[in-house]
């Protein structure tokens, strides 16, 4: 959710900047700017849309220290104006976060004063701007001190050959090179430096092209490790692919058998974790939380043990129950989606113990989590999440055969045995029929029961977030007491049917929703529902496995047709309206 990025060296900034702002376009893309710092003077381009808006802009740009922004709107809407970097006197800044007492602090300190923007962050930077007697590190302090919400901010000064840096609860590393040095939102963009800090909470830092200082809030120097960068480069190589979501969805296959060697390395912290747990709740956001309905089955058909599956947004907010003996798993592709890194700090602030279950082994969620259970699926470009998903529904398949004492040896060969039918599946389904009736539908319903139930709400996620086709996620038993009101010819149910004791069931609601003239799919791996609806629903046949891991399988079929409705419809994949990949603000 915004991404900032910062160098300061020898070279050209501007192009440094611009590639790291491509790198993190995926965190925001509703504007984009860069200013340069030349000869003591600070010179800024921005524009409304994506990074492509600046190019011939930044020509112009020669200075050797930059910072630049790509932005998803909070505070103000999509416009030239409100792009980033805010400016004011001898600063320029970016800002990824929110600051929510910005009216206040307004009114307090620019009373009569004409903004330049409609956003939050310009108060940040007028307030610097006030502090400043030319003592950069105090005017950062006094700013630090009356802002509440969350920043990452990175300025250059016209009186400071380097970059400044300030944040609270929103990622901020610290690049190393060789008479160079970066700063970024995230360390995939920073793959080009082989050394990291992540910084803390409250830290300042300056950073020059021949050093870093680091700063806790009161002023005091402070030593933060400095470790390798094990981050893999977020490659914006499309291969054969025209969109992210295509390549990210073939990369499922090598994602499952990854996270099973990645689970292999994590299992005994996870082990001495689990010591005196009797309870367990899943939270997430979204996919994530998704994914934790699947792995709160996972634990109860596995391991025997009652879990819960929470929304992380709710969660923080309604006084959860939670001892020494609570489990929370925390699942998150980012690692600093805001609700679920609150969620799992309240665990823990109750005496809970937290496992974060994420993509991202530098996040805040890591680092404030007792075990990670890894998910392996590399860096993860497309906004709708396709591969974390699976890889996450991996992890937690491991985590609860670990909870039930199950060896886990086996229960890793299973998965490889199940990575090949996934790629078999994406490589070879037929969609373009059914995508073709969800694109012409005026409405799509996903529904399922137990595991393919939670399967459903993932598949109407993903088609809801990139077509902006209306619909819902459903239990198929629900259907009768309100949905199947909206059931008619211009609407289309699928269903997922591939718990064979259920079937049945399941069969008698793809009736309900024929005899109401509704159009109906199923994707199934059962020969008696393919018998009993042919010619009568779109059927998507895929591979037989053992039940519990048919959902790794059917959701690469539902982020298939996701794909392709959306561009039947001519919509981005990659980078839908109104949304970014990190929500870092709640
Ligand atoms: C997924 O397609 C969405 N973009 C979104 O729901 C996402 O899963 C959610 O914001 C959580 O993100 P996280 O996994 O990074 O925490």
């Amino acid at each position: 959710m915004c991404g900032i990025v910062g160098y300061t060296g020898g070279r050209r900034a501007s192009e440094i900047v611009y590639r790291g702002l491509e790198e993190l376009e995926y965190r925001g893309y509703d504007s984009a700017g860069i200013a340069s710092l030349e000869n003591g003077n600070i010179y800024t381009v921005k524009r409304r849309g994506r990074v492509k808006s600046l190019d011939g802009l930044i020509s112009d740009l020669d200075g050797n220290t930059a910072v630049g922004h790509t932005r998803w709107a909070t505070h103000g809407k999509p416009s030239d104006k409100n792009a980033h970097p805010h400016v004011c006197g001898k600063f320029a800044l970016v800002h990824n976060g929110i600051i929510e007492n910005c009216e206040e602090l307004k009114k307090m300190y620019f009373s009569g004063v004409e903004f330049d923007s409609e956003t939050d962050s310009e108060v940040i930077v007028r307030l610097i701007d006030l502090f400043y007697d030319g003592d950069i590190l105090s005017a950062l302090k006094n700013t630090a001190s009356l802002l509440k919400g969350s920043y990452a901010v990175a300025l250059i000064c016209a009186d400071f050959d380097g970059l400044a840096v300030m944040k609270r609860n929103n990622p901020a590393i610290i690049g190393y090179g060789d008479g160079e040095n970066f700063v970024a939102s995230d360390a995939p963009a920073l793959s080009r430096c082989k050394t990291i800090t992540i910084l803390k909470d409250g830290d300042i830092a300056l950073v020059t092209k021949d050093g870093v200082n680091i700063f806790d809030e009161n002023l005091q120097g402070v030593i933060r490790e400095r470790i390798k960068n094990l981050a893999e480069p977020s490659s914006l190589e499309l291969g054969d692919c025209p969109h992210y979501m295509l390549k990210e969805i073939r990369e499922v296959p090598a994602t499952v058998v990854n996270t099973c060697s990645a689970y292999l390395s994590a299992e005994q912290k996870i082990k001495e974790v689990l010591s005196g747990v009797n309870r367990i709740i899943i939270t997430g956001c979204g996919t994530a939380y998704n994914a934790g309905l699947l792995g709160k089955r996972y634990v109860e058909l596995i391991a025997g043990i009652p879990a819960e599956a929470e929304i992380a947004g709710e969660f923080r907010y309604k006084r959860p129950i939670v001892d020494s003996k609570t489990l929370v798993l925390a699942v998150s592709q980012s690692g600093e989606t805001a609700d679920t890194v609150e969620a799992a700090k309240l665990a823990r602030s109750l005496g809970g113990k937290v496992i974060a279950v994420t993509n991202s082994p530098y996040s805040e969620l890591v680092r404030l989590s007792d075990a990670t259970a890894p998910v392996a699926a590399g860096p993860e470009i497309c906004v709708a999440a396709t591969k974390s998903y699976v890889g996450q529904v991996a992890a937690l398949y491991l985590f609860a055969n670990t909870l039930a004492g199950e060896p886990i040896e086996k229960c890793i060969g299973e998965l490889e045995a199940v990575s090949p039918l996934c790629k078999k599946t994406i490589e070879h389904i037929e969609i373009s029929s059914l995508a073709d009736m969800c694109a012409r539908s005026n409405g799509v319903y996903f529904l399922g029961r137990d595991t393919d139930y939670a399967v459903a709400t993932e598949g109407s996620l993903k088609l809801k977030e990139i077509s902006y086709i209306a619909g819902d996620g459903y239990p198929a038993g629900e259907l009768k007491h309100g949905t199947l009101a909206l059931i008619d010819i211009k609407t289309v149910s699928v269903f997922i049917i591939t718990r064979k004791e259920l079937a049945e069931k399941n069969v008698n609601a793809v009736e309900q929703v024929l005899s109401r003239r509704g159009k109906a799919a199923v994707v199934t791996n059962i020969e008696s529902v393919c018998e009993k609806l042919r010619k009568r629903a779109e059927i998507i046949r895929i591979p037989e496995c053992p039940e519990n891991l048919s959902p790794l399988i059917s959701v690469t079929v539902l982020q298939m047709l996701a794909y392709n409705t959306a561009l039947l419809l001519e919509r981005d994949p990659d980078k839908p309206r109104n949304l970014a990949k990190s929500v870092t603000v709640e």
